[in-house]
């Protein structure tokens, strides 16, 4: 379970220390928690090494994810600087990993919590399943899936063929706009790393923030100039766009010692709510 997230800029959220999960990591660093869920321990991070950072080689226990905003990282022999990205699935070995003084990124874990183990004799010691990208060196590629108007460009990070699950960096040229609301049976996180884009949740600039469950509506995209918007997007399984135009939303009922008018309750939102507690019949929307 985690919650509906949308919008957030990272700048209101405190930092924590990050170094509990960071485990058999040598150096200090700060996370901003971004969506966590508390129940397996999945989580969206915003993490800054505040000394130089190292780890020697393992597997994690989630899906883990890297992506370098600013700064450089060293996997192996292999050194990346802004746009490198790696992508290890739970229980795959990855190589040694440093981070030098002041490098930011943004770090995913899926299906698991924060741990981390030497590999040694590890079983599970997969190394091909360890994907190493300097999408800095990759070409944007029109988005050629039916649904979204053209000037959409896309950098695929990493896809599982079974599930569906794929992250991946997306381009809105400047001036694309889709004015139809848009849901889906797959969730949609992204964060944004350049440019700026307003749509029916806010705003969306440089450091903002969404995790939207399967399902929610959104859309009315307008991308600005002049250098369009960018994100890292994540999403858990195959996106099939359904779209929604003239859309109302009506609220009726009968107010019985209120004015409608200053003292009006607003439209609750879908609410956040665990796996044990089952699915919202909307009961008192
Ligand atoms: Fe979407």
């Amino acid at each position: 379970m985690r919650p509906h997230v949308e919008l957030i800029h990272e700048d209101d959220y405190i930092w924590r220390p990050a170094e509990p999960e960071l485990p058999l990591g040598e150096g200090k660093a700060k996370q901003r928690n971004l969506s966590l869920d508390e129940e397996d321990g999945s989580a969206s991070l915003r993490v800054d090494f505040v000394s130089a950072w190292g780890r020697p080689g393992g597997f994690h226990h989630a899906d883990t994810e890297w992506y370098v905003l600013e700064g450089e990282m060293t996997v192996g022999d292999t050194r990346l600087g802004k746009g490198g990205y790696f992508h290890a699935p739970k229980g795959a070995a990855m190589p040694s990993l440093k981070a030098s003084e002041g490098t930011r990124i943004l770090l995913y874990r899926e299906f698991g919590d924060w741990g981390f183990d030497a590999s040694a004799k590890d079983a599970a010691f997969k190394r091909e399943d360890f994907r190493l990208i300097d999408t800095e060196a990759q070409d944007w590629l029109a988005v050629d899936k039916p649904g979204p108007k053209p000037g959409l460009f896309i950098k695929m990070l990493h896809q599982n063929p079974e599930t569906g699950f794929y992250s991946r960096l997306i381009l809105a040229a400047p001036g694309w706009d889709d004015h139809r609301l848009a849901h889906h049976p797959c969730y949609e996180e992204a964060y944004t790393i350049g440019g700026s884009m307003d749509y029916n949740f806010g705003d969306l600039v440089e450091g903002t923030y969404f995790f939207r469950p399967a399902w929610v509506k959104h859309g009315h995209f307008t991308s600005h100039e002049p250098n369009g918007c960018t994100w890292l997007i994540r999403s858990d399984g195959e996106l099939t766009n359904f779209y929604t135009t003239n859309e109302r939303v009506i609220a009726e009922g009968t107010p019985e010692n209120y004015d409608p008018e200053t003292q009006g309750p607003v439209i609750t939102g879908i609410p956040v709510r665990s796996k044990s507690a089952g699915a919202w019949d909307g009961d008192g929307r």
